[in-house]
């Protein structure tokens, strides 16, 4: 059974991003993105502040620990006009729980918003961050470009990467059966 604003699977729901998370993001960025300028709280709340963007967290909780606490946050930003375009801003996982799905349930999330935007998903990922890159390939993801020292401070490359405009429809069809 679904928690009341969320999705539950193995004590991780799913759901909206609150400007109270702030400091928990910018803990996670510095543990995950060390070398490459963690977004401080600050960053986050001024996502979260944007009209055009869209920010979910994952939280987990325990019979022990009944107050959930993040485990998860992704965010996309839903661009342009006459012909739209969405952008994923972020998305990361608590160590101690990668590899349980949370990283796929949250981009389904930023997907379905992206659908329902309209146009292609743009993202860009490490050249050398094979989970990440198998978790967009798994989604339709294509590489479409190479950016030589992208991040900063680190120096590493980024590829960047497009889901085609209606690549979910198949998979949404299939679920419609
Ligand atoms: C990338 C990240 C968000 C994935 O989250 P996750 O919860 O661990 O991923 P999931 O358990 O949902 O796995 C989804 C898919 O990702 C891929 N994947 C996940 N971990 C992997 C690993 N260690 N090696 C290879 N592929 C992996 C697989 O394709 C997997 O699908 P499968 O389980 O059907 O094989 C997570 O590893 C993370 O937070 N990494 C650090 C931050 C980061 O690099 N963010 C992306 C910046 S572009």
């Amino acid at each position: 059974m679904s928690a009341p604003g969320g999705d539950e699977t193995g004590g991780i729901t799913v759901g909206p991003l609150e400007f109270a998370d702030a400091h928990a993001c910018a803990a996670l960025e510095r543990l995950l993105f060390a070398g490459e300028s963690p977004w401080p709280a600050a960053a986050f709340a001024e996502e979260l502040r944007a009209p055009h963007t869209r920010f979910f967290a994952a939280r987990r909780s325990s019979p022990q620990h009944p107050r959930p606490w993040l485990v998860g946050y992704a965010g996309i930003a839903l661009l342009g006009g006459a012909e739209p375009e969405s952008e994923v801003h972020t998305i990361a996982v608590d160590p101690k729980v990668q590899g349980r799905g949370v990283g796929r349930r949250l981009l389904a999330l930023l997907l379905a918003e992206a659908d329902a935007h309209g146009g292609p998903v743009f993202l860009d990922v490490r050249t050398d961050n094979a989970p990440a890159i198998a978790l967009y390939r798994s989604e339709g993801f294509e590489n479409v470009g190479l950016r030589p020292r992208y991040y900063q401070p680190s120096g590493a490359d980024a590829y960047v990467m497009c889901r085609a405009a209606g690549a979910g429809a198949g998979e949404k069809k299939e679920n419609a059966r």
